[in-house]
């Protein structure tokens, strides 16, 4: 085990011993759900908001099963809108660390309809840091995205070179940094963003148009059907398994380095995969379970527009400024992930 990964592990006996009250908004939804679960794990008192645009009543029932009927006592569910100021301003009170999550993902649901995606990316967002900052909280931790680097064509993405964006959604993800920073320039209220790249795991929707590719690969292939790879197959991303993001959040949340306060960071693992890689690490883990994989092939289409062609994070200054080190490397990841959409969805 490294250094800095007991610092991390310093910092959840910290929390165990000292509970604190968080505020996860998109509770119900992929990372909120996975958040929550390692905070209560972590005797934490957290309130949750959702208003199941795109989240499950089920993530959080799998949530209370896995944690107990204890420890979910320590956890208040709001459902509600951060598009309604009143709402956000309720699950504010009493809290001293927010961790936003959510938001309208996807690039394509953006592209078909930007101004759903704007009034929550964007209005949701700016209505929770007016609550926050007026409720006191600490710090607040927020999701941005690695679409900010849009069409720069750096490699590896490093966090203050940036393209212009290349799609709705990336203009939501890259204003939230605007605000934010002119919230700390202007209220001098503490915030932290952080890029996720291509996140993944547990409880992620396999299912819906919007569907990310991994889940959604993973259903097709164990149904038998089609799986399709947007061109030519070498497009390649840098995917990151969901436990290293709620790393991320803890550490970004309780940094008590004033330097790494207002800042970006990148959360990655730093693994450039492949399209077609991708295509065959889950085919090959598959194919043991499901003898109708043998010969399959993936279905090759036109280039999806609004996607980046390659993205690989530099990590260096999470792990330098916040002490992140990623626990899962993509392969782990990937084989708890598949262990859990077998076992859980079919
Ligand atoms: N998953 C990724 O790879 C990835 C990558 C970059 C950024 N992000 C960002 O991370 C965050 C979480 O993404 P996710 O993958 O867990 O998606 P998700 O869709 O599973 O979770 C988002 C949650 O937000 C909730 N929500 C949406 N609109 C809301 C509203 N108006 N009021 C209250 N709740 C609302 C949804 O119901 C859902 O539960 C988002 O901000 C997303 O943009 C995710």
């Amino acid at each position: 085990m490294s250094a800095t990964v007991s610092a991390f592990h310093q910092l959840q006996e910290r929390l165990v011993v000292k509970p604190c009250v968080w505020l996860v908004t998109g509770v119900a939804g992929f990372i909120g759900s996975n958040l929550i679960e390692a905070l209560l794990k972590l005797n934490q008192r957290v309130i949750g908001l959702d208003n199941f645009a795109t989240g499950y009543q089920r993530n959080l029932d799998e949530v209370h099963r896995l944690v107990g009927p204890e420890r979910w006592e320590n956890f208040k569910f709001f459902q509600g809108d951060v598009r309604d100021l009143d709402d956000c301003r309720k699950v504010c009170q009493g809290v001293d660390y927010v961790l936003h999550q959510a938001a309208l993902g996807s690039v394509p649901r953006s592209i078909e309809n930007p101004i759903t995606t704007n009034e929550t990316n964007i209005g949701g967002f700016l209505n929770m840091l007016v609550a926050a900052r007026d409720a006191g909280i600490k710090r607040f931790v927020y999701a941005a995205s690695s679409s900010t680097y849009g069409d720069h064509p750096g490699l590896p993405k490093v966090e203050d070179q940036i393209g212009k964006p290349l799609s709705p959604y990336a203009v939501t993800k890259y204003v939230n940094e605007l605000y934010a920073d002119v919230f700390a320039r202007t209220y001098g209220f503490n915030t932290i963003g952080l890029r996720y790249f291509n996140i993944f795991g547990q409880r992620q929707d396999p299912e819906g148009a919007y569907a990310a590719v991994i889940p959604k690969w993973i259903a097709s292939m164990i149904k038998g059907e089609p799986v399709y790879i947007n061109g030519d197959g070498e497009t390649s991303r840098d995917f990151c398994f969901v436990d290293n993001a709620v790393q991320a959040n803890l550490l970004a949340a309780t940094s008590e380095s004033p330097e790494a306060n207002n800042q970006v960071y990148n959360v990655a693992v730093g693994d450039c995969t492949t399209l077609n890689q991708l295509y065959e690490q889950l085919h090959l883990n598959l194919l043991s379970r499901y003898s109708h994989l043998q010969g399959a092939k993936p279905v090759y289409r036109d280039f999806r527009t609004g996607d980046v062609r390659h993205s690989l994070a530099d990590i260096s200054k999470a792990q330098k400024m916040l002490g992140y080190r990623p626990t899962h490397r993509v392969g782990e990841g990937l084989e708890t992930a598949m262990v859990w959409y077998v076992r859980n969805l079919f």
